[in-house]
């Protein structure tokens, strides 16, 4: 129903933004798996990778649930780490995060499926 929307834009790359609807309880990576978006997910969740790595906005940082362990671990991997960076698998849609901007970093590092890491420029 409407009243289960959430209203999320995902800025990729090239700056460009991406508004989708998704859904309370909607994982933040598979929606944006479900829109094309660029989002990698190489673990699928498991908190084995670094992949799935955004930035939130910073209105909707402290919103979100606290890391766990295994997140902030995975995290310290993440190449250009922010201070308000996330995994976005670990981001579940509730009513809170209606409007949420996440930006797509300039690269992640697929250490856990081909050990690729990628130069910044
Ligand atoms: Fe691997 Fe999110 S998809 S930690």
């Amino acid at each position: 129903s409407e009243d289960e929307v959430v209203n999320i834009t995902y800025i990729d790359r090239n700056g460009v933004k991406k508004p989708v609807r998704g859904k309370v309880g909607d994982n933040l990576m598979y929606l944006a798996h479900r829109y094309d978006i660029e989002l990698e997910g190489a673990c699928e969740a498991s908190l084995a990778c670094s992949t799935c790595h955004v930035y939130v906005h910073n209105n909707y940082f402290d919103k979100l649930q606290e890391p766990e362990e295994e997140e902030e671990d995975m995290l310290d991997m993440a190449v250009f780490l922010k201070e308000n960076s996330r995994l976005g698998c670990q981001i579940i849609l509730s009513k809170e995060l209606e409007g949420l901007e996440v930006t797509l970093p300039q690269a992640t590092r697929n250490f856990y499926v081909d050990g690729h890491v990628p130069q910044p420029h």
